[in-house]
């Protein structure tokens, strides 16, 4: 007897308009991260570097603010937005990812464990690096949120900030910039393992889609399009 499917609303628009939206700037952010990280070897000058950074500054304010609205609807959104259906920490817990490595549910209305466990690792990753690229910018080439605050602790003339410019030495006490460059470095390196963490998870990520695809049969890939998964009638949920 063939299996019967029913329709079921699980990923709202929001959501749906975050990951996809996250997608693409995480891809563009990572692809533009990568030339700003070999602009020695490809011999970029000054310019072009002050280039790309302002373009992964400005594509990753899209992406922060796109990451704190998602964050806010994990607290004051519906159904599956909030936090205690997509993160791995409420009550029964263990019990759930044990029955999930049984194989004891056919299928899951929101994420399965392992989803809950990959989900929590990926949005601590991205806002590890919101948080310091937007720390770097501001030490970097001076962009808000904090550029305003790094520039006048470096100037020495802080009436004129407007001298103050990316890879320029004019107006800048050379004690106060080393002291400023001291400050960013933990956020530098937290903004290049992160970035290289997220490379190394993305794929398992996809992977683990494709492969709950294969065995649920419940339209997850079309779920994140269309809000709707497909979930077997008489299944074990
Ligand atoms: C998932 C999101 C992000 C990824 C994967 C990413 C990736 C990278 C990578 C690989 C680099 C090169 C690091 C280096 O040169 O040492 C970089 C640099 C940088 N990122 Fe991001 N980034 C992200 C988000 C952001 C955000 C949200 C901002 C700020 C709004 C930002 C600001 C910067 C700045 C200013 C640099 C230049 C640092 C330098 O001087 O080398 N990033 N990013």
């Amino acid at each position: 007897m063939s299996q019967q499917f029913s329709a079921v609303f699980v990923w709202s628009r929001n959501i749906r308009l975050f990951h996809w939206l996250n997608v693409i700037a995480v891809f563009l952010l990572m692809v533009i991260g990568v030339f700003i990280l070999n602009s020695k070897t490809l011999g970029v000058s000054v310019d072009g570097k002050i280039l790309l950074k302002t373009i992964h500054v400005s594509i990753g304010y899209i992406f922060g603010v796109n990451l704190l609205i998602r964050i806010a609807l994990g607290f004051f959104g519906k159904n599956y937005e909030r936090w205690n259906k997509t993160l791995p920490f409420q009550q029964g817990f263990a019990t759930e990812l044990k029955d999930f490595s049984k194989g004891e549910k056919s299928f899951y209305k929101g994420h399965n464990p392992a989803g809950k466990l990959m989900v929590a690792a990926l949005f601590f990753l991205l806002s590890i690096q919101m948080v310091s690229g937007l720390v770097i910018a501001g030490t970097d080439i001076y962009y808000p949120p904090f550029g305003g605050y790094f520039a006048e602790s470096i100037a020495i003339d802080k009436s004129d900030l407007t001298t103050i410019k990316p890879y320029s030495k004019v107006n800048v006490d050379e004690e106060a910039y080393k002291a400023m460059r001291a400050v960013r470095k933990p956020f530098i390196t937290a903004h290049v393992y992160s970035f290289y963490t997220l490379l190394f998870l993305i794929p398992f990520h996809i992977l683990g889609v494709i492969f709950t695809e294969r065995k649920e049969r419940t339209s997850v890939v079309s779920a994140m399009i269309n809000g709707y998964k497909h979930l077997p009638k008489n299944g074990k949920e």
